[in-house]
């Protein structure tokens, strides 16, 4: 018997059950629906709404039905749609007909957007702390390559050396974005929808306040036809799970081809990697390749949400009940990709010597012998001139920059002087940015001092 079957003559078709039902992803959901409950009989019971012996009854039978679902010693069933009316189902299976009293002054319409409210809270909070681990990670490479020098990158070209602590630690800056967005995304998830009913809000002389209050949340959505029809706060978790995986994959990427004999920059625990069932020889970054991969159904999930909403009218339409699938599966992919990556960076074997050959191999340094020669009075565009005629001409000679005598250098400018060999070192060139927010020492340093303290509020 459906709970709402009183106004139907006859059962609805198998097929129609089959799929309507959203049990089967819902039940997640479970913990929080009885939380929510039991927050709504004890507002039930202080309004005096519902006696006292009653409400006490039922807080008990709810007490005993999430003891029941958690330990599997229940079924779940479809015939009974959701989570919620499951719930309701074993309540009065539990306590007799006095479990029908709990859904008084409330609907699956505010009940459903409360439950989403209060898992996604918590998703928050766990993946603050995963970011925060892979933040830490970051930093403790960042710590122990201070003067690990590799060529920095623009186009995929060489462009610049840079320190690894400031590649690393540009990382760590993404992360706190996206740890300081979740954090800010809590105050719009934190208001309690509950009293909306149906969409109109209740007839009965409930307290909001109090519910609020019990349940931790900041305050009461103000309004019950946006209470039930908001999903806003999980297209906004949504979006910030996206930036969070567009930031892993940028960082997988570089892994991946970091760890390619190519580049052969970094080596990952065998612990990390995974091997080939045909090619004996091979280590594959495969953490790396499936994080980057999910990226695609986290986007996905924002997508999907943002056009499912997008032509609803208010207020509840059963298309919300698509709200829930995504949620879970982008909540997951994260967790799973966030939880594996604090590790697989902290047992990263960085390849100091491979990178500082690199650098020594190209022309990397030609930015800061254009910038000695402005120094010495040319103008910046005189100087990118002679330097590229230098650079050409090494080319040509299969030479790099600090392979030329004074005298090669003095063919092409006058001003330069035997100085030159130690300005174009790459450690020379490196500590040479020390403007803050550049690569040298002093500033990678500052950076550090930033960071660790950003990490101790988060
Ligand atoms: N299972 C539903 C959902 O997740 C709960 C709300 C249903 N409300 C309704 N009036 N059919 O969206």
């Amino acid at each position: 018997m459906k709970l709402w079957g009183g106004r139907f003559t006859k059962p609805t078709n198998q097929l129609v059950d089959d799929y309507t039902a959203s049990i089967k992803f819902d039940k997640k959901l479970a913990a929080y629906d009885i939380q929510g409950s039991q927050a709504h009989v004890k507002m039930l019971k202080k309004c005096g709404i519902i006696p006292e012996d009653e409400a006490d009854l039922i807080a008990d039978g709810l007490q005993a039905v999430a003891a029941k679902i958690e330990t599997d010693q229940v079924a779940l069933h479809e015939a009974h749609e959701d989570i919620h009316m499951n719930v309701e189902h074993l309540l009065t299976a539990e306590i007799g007909p006095v479990g029908g009293k709990l859904h008084t002054g409330r609907s699956r319409n505010d009940q459903v957007a409360l439950d989403m409210r209060l898992y996604l809270r918590d998703v928050v909070v766990e993946l603050v702390q995963l970011l925060t681990d892979v933040q830490h990670a970051l930093y403790k490479q960042a710590e122990q390559n201070m003067d690990t020098i590799l060529p920095g990158y623009t186009h995929l070209q060489r462009a610049q050396p840079v320190s690894f602590a400031h590649h690393m630690l540009a990382y760590v800056f993404m992360f706190q974005r996206d740890a300081e967005r979740l954090m800010d995304s809590w105050k719009r998830i934190n208001q309690m929808p509950l009293g909306a009913g149906a969409l109109a809000g209740t007839t009965f002389p409930i307290d909001r306040e109090f519910v609020a209050n019990a349940l931790h949340f900041d305050g009461i959505c103000a309004n019950s036809l946006d209470a039930v029809s908001d999903r806003d706060f999980v297209v906004e978790f949504l979006a910030d799970a996206s930036m969070i995986a567009m930031h892993l994959s940028r960082l997988c990427e570089e892994m991946v081809q970091w760890s390619s004999a190519e580049f052969n920059f970094i080596e990952l625990d065998d612990a990390f990697s995974t091997g080939s069932s045909m090619m004996p020889q091979k280590k594959n970054p495969d953490v790396a390749e499936l994080v980057r991969g999910k990226t695609g159904r986290v986007y996905g999930n924002l997508t999907g949400m943002l056009t499912m909403l997008k032509g609803l009218p208010l207020a509840y339409n059963k298309d919300m009940q698509e709200d829930k699938e995504g949620m879970f599966d982008t909540a997951e992919t994260l967790r799973g990709a966030l939880a594996l990556f604090a590790p697989m960076i902290e047992t990263m074997q960085v390849n100091r010597e491979v990178m500082y050959r690199a650098v020594k191999q190209d022309y990397s340094n030609a930015t800061d012998l254009a910038d000695y020669l402005t120094d010495k009075g040319l103008t910046f565009r005189e100087s990118h001139e002679v330097v590229g005629e230098i650079v050409l001409q090494c080319i040509n000679k299969n030479k790099y920059l600090l392979d030329l005598s004074l005298n090669e250098f003095q063919h092409f400018s006058e001003v330069i002087e035997a100085d030159i060999f130690d300005a174009l070192k790459p450690e020379a060139v490196v500590d040479a940015r020390k403007a803050s927010g550049g690569t040298a020492t002093q500033s990678v340093r500052e950076q550090l001092q930033k960071t660790a303290a950003l990490l101790k509020e988060n």
